[in-house]
């Protein structure tokens, strides 16, 4: 028998965005909203930063960690963005994105069979993620209360195993655009104090913010504290393509992350750290503007979808994406394809976010506001035509 693909390695699902995204893009004037990036390029100011670290010789390998002074320009962010400490040495280390934050952030905490408690809906990588390490995510979703997500600490309590090992949470969250409050944070780390359990915080979209900072949970909780933060300068420095990201997590993982590294990446590119060493100690002016863009497209985007037929839409704090909930929706992914083949809009569908997911969909903001425009028009025709269709029978 010919050998076959390690049914490990068949058993991750894949990603339901992308298979989306394949369809579109055999298309040609497709509206392409179904990924999560901003259509700024790079600002030239971090492409020349990278040119002259070429040109400067940042060719060779680098440490496992990243670059000592790309660390120590870390540690004086988080001096300065939450006044906290952190070791650059010990605590911090440089990852090839936040996707790969997030692969060896999981290879360190989780054994095979283990359970990673996810809040969803969420970026799918999480859950596939831990299935990739041989692990089993448990999907617990924010219901909706009111006008805002909410976490539901009884349904954590509730999912809690002897294999349960850590909780993965997105703030801000995408899709949901959710915020954590103080409050919640607290609640998260008392959790997890409380049952042993690693807080993993993916941090990405802490920049794109609509009122202030994010509070990094780096705040509450202490050094010591079995807590991992993710991160990444894909977002707020529109640095998709470069692939930075990084890791905070107490000494002894953050040790293991960079150790571990060698065996995936051996490190992030060495003129894209940096780079984003430049984007750091310039990129302030830059992103407060790219903030207040996005924020508009958020109030544009979010009237719209108010006025349109059967749609739920909280009005999301921060991230740049808007998540309806569609009335009578029960297959998102059908919804998508109908609406990319018939009006060339591309959305991504709600199921691909997790339990919690389906029945809504998922709208990036970060475009052009005529596109946006010619977006928010093409979705209402559809809508309008749909709700005239005759029901299916269940
Ligand atoms: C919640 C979340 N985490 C992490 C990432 C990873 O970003 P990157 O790998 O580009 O750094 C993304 C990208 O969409 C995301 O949405």
């Amino acid at each position: 028998m010919a050998p076959r693909v390690a049914p490990s390695a068949a058993r991750v699902p894949h990603s339901r965005i992308r298979e989306l995204a394949h369809i579109a893009m055999s298309m040609d004037g497709v509206l392409k909203l179904y990924f999560g990036e901003s259509n700024l390029p790079t600002p030239d100011y971090i492409k020349r930063a990278a040119t002259d670290a070429l040109a400067a010789g940042y060719t060779y390998y680098t440490e496992n960690a990243g670059l000592p002074s790309l660390r120590r320009a870390l540690a004086r962010h988080y001096d300065r963005l939450h006044g906290v400490g952190l070791d650059p040495e010990t605590e911090i280390v440089i990852t090839a994105s936040g996707g790969q934050a997030l692969n060896v952030g999981i290879r360190c905490l989780l054994d095979p069979g283990d359970e990673a408690l996810i809040l969803t809906p969420a970026w799918p990588n999480g859950s596939s993620i831990v299935a990739m390490s041989n692990a089993v995510p448990v999907e617990v979703p924010h219901p909706l209360v009111g006008e805002r997500y909410q976490i539901d600490f009884d349904a954590l309590a509730a999912a809690l195993t002897p294999r349960t090992r850590m909780l993965l949470y997105t703030s801000p969250s995408n899709p949901l655009g959710w915020v954590a409050t103080l409050e919640d944070q607290r609640r998260l780390l008392e959790f997890c104090r409380e049952h042993a359990l690693w807080l993993m915080a993916d941090e990405v979209y802490e920049r794109l913010c609509y009122d202030g900072v994010s509070p990094s949970i780096l705040r509450l909780a202490t050094r010591d504290d079995a807590v991992v933060v993710i991160q990444s300068f894909s977002k707020a420095y529109c640095m998709t393509g470069w692939r930075v990201g990084w890791l905070v997590a107490r000494s002894d993982v953050a040790k293991r992350a960079a150790e571990l590294n060698e065996f995936i990446v051996s490190h992030a590119a060495s003129f894209s750290q940096k780079a984003a060493e430049t984007a750091l100690a310039e990129g302030e002016a830059e992103m407060a503007s790219m903030v207040e863009r996005l924020k508009a497209n958020r109030d544009f985007c979010w009237a719209a979808l108010r006025q349109m037929p059967g749609l739920t839409v909280p009005k999301p704090d921060g991230a740049f994406y808007l998540f309806p909930k569609i009335e009578g929706l029960t297959d998102s992914f059908d919804f998508c394809r109908r609406l990319l083949l018939e009006t060339k809009l591309g959305l991504a569908p709600g199921v691909a976010f997790g339990a919690g997911g389906e029945g809504s969909v998922r709208l990036c903001y970060a475009a052009d506001r005529e596109i946006l425009e010619e977006a928010m028009e093409r979705l209402e025709r559809f809508l309008r035509r749909r709700s005239l269709e005759p029901r299916k029978r269940p």
